[in-house]
């Protein structure tokens, strides 16, 4: 039997990289999934190569008028919610102090911390004791490093809330906790090299040199993380953080 048997997940960005993978992995394991993007071709793509258990909803996070209609699908074709794994978001390139734009701040905050937030607020209706919430962080929240001003901010503001709700969500059995991949070789994270072989190439190598493990990780190593944090397996854990980044964030090369 598997360990997410007839339960049912929602996976915010499950068109592409970390969340598709994630999808992939909830399915082995016996759960129906509901996955979202913003691209429908992407979507109807994903959906297609995960087969029977999987839903797409096409729809931006940081839209609540999309919020609304994806968790009303839901509550519509499966009742209930027991997994969420707030996932969609991204970063807009390198971009140090002096270029940051206010419309390049509006789209990350946008999406990684205001739409993570309203994800989390209007899925919880659904949501009964047991239920358990997989917010994606980042290692980039662990230093400084030029050019992840604004990604890396957004990502430590998610980081936070996620202790806060832990907090707050106890009470009523549900637990809130933070998965933290470190470079993983996903469309999202080569499009930094916007389609330009030779800067992924430089990109890649130069990621794996800082991992103590010598290599970027895979979206199916994340998704393994998930899992567990999304599964009866992690019943004591909330407000955690489980790093998925071959050393980065704890250890020194
Ligand atoms: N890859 C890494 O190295 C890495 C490291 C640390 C953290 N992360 C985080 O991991 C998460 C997944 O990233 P990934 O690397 O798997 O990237 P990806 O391959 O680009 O996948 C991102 C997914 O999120 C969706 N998405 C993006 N913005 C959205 C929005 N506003 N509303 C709804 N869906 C949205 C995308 O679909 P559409 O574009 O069609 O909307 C896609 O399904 C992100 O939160 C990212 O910050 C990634």
């Amino acid at each position: 039997m598997g360990q997410l048997e007839s339960k049912t997940a929602v996976i915010t960005g499950g068109s592409s990289g970390i969340g598709l993978a994630t999808a992939r992995r909830f399915l082995d394991e016996g759960a129906r999934v509901f996955v979202t993007g913003r691209r429908q071709a992407e979507l109807d793509a994903a959906v297609a190569a995960l087969g029977d258990g999987a839903t797409g909803i096409r729809g931006d996070v940081s839209s609540l008028d999309d919020l609304d209609r994806l968790f009303v699908t839901v509550r519509r074709e499966a009742g209930s919610l027991d997994i969420l794994f707030a996932n969609a978001g991204g970063g807009s390139g390198l971009v140090t102090i002096d270029d940051i734009t206010v419309d390049m701040y509006e789209k990350v905050f946008g999406a990684n911390v205001r739409g993570t937030l309203f994800t989390v607020q209007k899925a919880l209706p659904l949501m009964a004791e047991g239920g358990s919430i997989v917010i994606t962080g980042s290692t980039s929240t662990s230093r400084g490093n030029a050019g992840f001003g604004v990604y890396s901010a957004s990502k430590a503001a998610v980081r936070q809330l996620t202790r806060v709700w832990a907090a707050e969500l106890a009470s009523r059995g549900i637990r809130v906790n933070t998965v933290m991949p470190g470079p993983t070789d996903t469309p999202g994270m080569r499009g930094i090299a916007k389609g330009d072989p030779v800067r992924e190439r430089a990109l890649l190598a130069g990621m794996a040199a800082k991992i103590p493990l010598a290599r970027i990780g895979s979206p199916a190593e994340v998704a393994n993380a998930v899992l567990f944090l999304a599964s009866d397996q992690a019943s004591f854990m909330t407000g955690a953080e489980v790093f998925v980044d071959g050393g980065d964030a704890q250890v020194l090369l």
